[in-house]
């Protein structure tokens, strides 16, 4: 399973990538504002960084827009992939943008079917938003199970990237179905590597050292 990292924090970015875990980046405009840099300085920079697909999202909502908006993006460089919304409009700029050999992420997708239409779309990248979903008493998990054996029946390229998500829970199911890809905020990549009797482990070790004969 492949994990990219969903912040666009520089900092975050660095830790995480020495630590081998950030396979790629994921930014939206919420995560954008957060920082201090310009937009595309800032994505220029994660790219210097990361060697995997990075997602910048576009904010046109017509097609025509997302598509000029994508090829700007495109040509930053080779491992941007363009966040495009999961419209009637988006899917036709995903079509566009398939044909000419640019890397699309289709971002706010909340149902199956629509997870099937940016895959007919020829979408590199579909993003089920789980935490969102969870948020609504839906459980987020059950869309990414649907996707997946959807995407398996049909053998689709498309891969899956588990987004909002939230908690390690996240991120455990996510693999045991099988998706290819979870986007983890820094908070959450912490407790994944994090459990209490590790951290007990270590303080008996260092105690028990201290008596030694060295
Ligand atoms: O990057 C998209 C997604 O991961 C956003 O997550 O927490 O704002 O629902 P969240």
């Amino acid at each position: 399973m492949k994990f990219f990292i969903d912040t666009a924090n520089i900092d975050e970015i660095k830790e995480a990538n020495s630590m081998g875990m950030v396979d790629g980046v994921t930014t939206n405009p919420t995560l954008i504002a957060k920082e201090d840099g310009k937009f595309e300085d800032i994505i220029k920079q994660i790219c210097e960084i990361v060697d995997g697909p990075i997602s910048a999202e576009v904010i046109s909502l017509v097609a025509d827009g997302m598509v000029a908006e994508a090829r700007k993006l495109a040509g930053i460089h080779k491992n941007i992939a363009v966040k495009i919304p999961m419209t009637i409009d988006g899917l036709k700029a995903v079509r566009t943008l398939s044909s000419e050999g640019i890397k699309t992420n289709v971002t706010l997708v909340f149902s199956p079917l629509q997870a099937l239409m940016a895959a007919k779309a020829g979408a590199t990248f579909v993003s089920p938003f789980v935490g969102r979903l969870d948020d609504l008493s839906q459980d987020g998990l059950i869309l990414v199970e649907q996707i997946v054996e959807i995407y398996n029946n049909y053998a689709f390229d498309t891969e899956i990237i588990v987004a909002s998500v939230r908690n390690p829970l996240h991120v455990l199911e996510s693999a045991m179905m099988g998706a290819d890809i979870a986007t983890i905020p820094f908070n959450v990549l912490k407790k994944l590597a994090a459990h209490p009797m590790t951290d007990k482990g270590i303080q008996s070790f260092l105690d028990d050292w201290k008596k030694a004969k060295k």
